[in-house]
């Protein structure tokens, strides 16, 4: 896609001419996860062949888009404001047309269309190879609405425009939807059932990345270690495929070393990895390829055994940490982070220290802490009362926090005085003079510029740190570069 425009810009006055006439702006916003970004770039690209041109401005927008988060309450109110502020511009610019994609669409499909009367057209994140026929319905003056979940679409035929990239990093997605049904989780029904992406497609697109100058990819599902390709098809549905079907399945740790040996030079991260999926043969692949980089998100949400079970998370806290020590055995310098919920309803006190308990054991670099949210039509909103008061949510989330923070800044000690390979991915917030990029184990290094450029990987000195950064002076290129 990236190439039809370029020839565009180069194209005569005659056809720039035109090209600007049929040419139509697209605003796109995304909210939370990975996913929803890569998804974007996905949407971009599929209305780039219909004519539209990305935009950031939202005074050159003739189209809004917002791609959508409904994994806790406070993600859909603030969807829910912009929606209102979109829909307030188009009292001064009736042109306009705003539509809503991702997981809002699907859990409240045409509600936003028809009752709340705020948007245009509702798209669901299956149904993005239908825009161009969905926006020409809005054109014609009728709401546009396509919420269809899939059992094939992987958009693994795409290849995603990229939005707001820094051009050294960049999301390949391998997998969508999730079968895992954890019952605090909107996902599996915004999202679908669990398939995977073709293997060739997803080499080819991090040689495409590579060629085009990025040097570090993260392959992205809800739930990356039950990556399964068999030739297509849902993973509910292996059991039935055939026996050659079967003898040549490509899984997680297949995928991991063919796109390692595929691109060399190439920094590959992953993310996220469920506990109950994770095997051997993934950490064993990590420590084989020194392109993987030393870094695995490793949600537990809880440290208790009966929450998880409540949760639907099929490991317990003793098997979590045989993960842990198996991790900590075969990849000694892997950092490890998570996501935890306090307050899912029943937690007592004692759960609640069962987690931090769990911290203490793990001390992970880093970490995402939520107050537990119910979301409707998931399994604990239908059978368990939200009986935790919002205030102990709160003060247990706080001392997560807390001691979260005194592990992060223990990890980050851990890394001085050390000599780490950090890809320069672009300027310091905090100082022109200063570059900043990500050591193998994903946290920030910043350190002073002198000739070092942009996209080079190179090795950094680490002198000083923060709980969440690291500073240090670059002693030369990697050999890596
Ligand atoms: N496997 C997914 C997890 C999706 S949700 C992934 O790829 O990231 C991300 C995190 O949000 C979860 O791990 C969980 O900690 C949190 N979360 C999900 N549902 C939640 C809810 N109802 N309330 C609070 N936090 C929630
Ligand atoms: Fe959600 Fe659990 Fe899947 S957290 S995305 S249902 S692994």
């Amino acid at each position: 896609m990236e190439k039809i425009i370029e020839e565009k810009n180069q194209g005569t006055a005659l056809t720039l001419e035109k090209d600007r006439k049929n040419t139509r702006n697209l605003y796109i916003e995304s909210y939370g996860c990975q996913m929803n970004f890569s998804d974007s770039e996905i949407v971009a690209s599929i209305l780039a062949q219909e004519g539209f041109n990305t935009t950031n401005s939202l005074e050159e927008a003739d189209l809004v888009l917002v791609n959508t988060c409904s994994i806790r309450e406070k993600a859909e109110l603030t969807v829910r404001k912009r929606l209102e502020k979109f829909n307030a511009i188009k009292k001064t610019r009736p042109h306009i047309r705003v539509g809503v994609l991702g997981c809002m669409a699907e859990r409240l499909k045409s509600k936003l269309l028809e009752e709340e009367r705020i948007v245009d057209m509702v798209v669901g994140p299956d149904a993005y190879k239908d825009l161009p026929n969905l926006i020409r319905e809005v054109d014609e003056g009728r709401n546009a609405v396509n919420v269809i979940l899939s059992k094939d679409e992987t958009y693994g035929d795409v290849a995603p425009v990229r939005l707001n990239s820094n051009g050294v990093t960049a999301f390949v997605s391998i997998t969508r939807g999730c079968d895992n049904m954890c019952t605090f989780c909107v996902v599996p029904f915004t999202r679908g059932r669990e398939r995977s992406r073709d293997p060739q497609s997803i080499v080819q697109e991090v040689k495409e990345l590579w060629e085009k100058g990025y040097r570090e990819v993260t392959l992205l599902g809800q739930n990356v270690d039950s990556y399964l390709w068999y030739g297509g098809g849902l993973k509910k549905d292996f059991d039935a495929a055939s026996d050659m079907q079967k003898a040549t399945a490509v899984n997680f740790a297949n995928l991991l070393a063919l796109v390692a040996e595929a691109q060399p030079r190439m920094r590959i991260r992953f993310s996220t990895s469920n506990p109950q999926d994770m095997t051997l043969d993934v950490i064993e692949t990590m420590a084989r390829f020194k392109n993987i980089c030393k870094y695995i998100h490793l949600p537990v949400q809880s440290g208790s055994d009966r929450i998880l079970k409540a949760m639907n998370r099929l490991h317990t806290r003793e098997e979590y940490f045989e993960l842990i020590n198996n991790i900590r055995t075969i990849i000694p310098d892997c950092a490890i982070s998570q996501d935890i919920i306090t307050g899912f309803p029943t937690e007592t006190e004692e759960d609640h220290q069962d987690t931090l308990s769990l911290m203490d054991y793990v001390k992970y670099d880093f970490g995402f802490m939520f107050a537990y949210s119910e979301r409707p039509g998931t399994l604990a909103a239908r059978k368990l009362e939200d009986n935790i008061p919002e205030e102990v949510k709160k003060r247990r989330l706080s001392e997560v926090i807390d001691l979260q923070l005194k592990h992060s800044l223990k990890r980050t000690k851990e890394h001085l005085g050390k000599i780490e390979e950090v890809l320069i991915e672009g300027t310091s917030k905090k100082s022109e003079l200063q570059w900043m990029g990500r050591n193998s184990q994903n946290t920030v290094v910043v350190f002073p510029k002198e000739h070092y450029a942009f996209g080079e990987f190179v090795m950094v000195r680490i002198e000083d740190c923060t709980s969440a950064t690291l500073l240090g002076k670059a002693v030369g290129y990697s050999e890596n570069n």
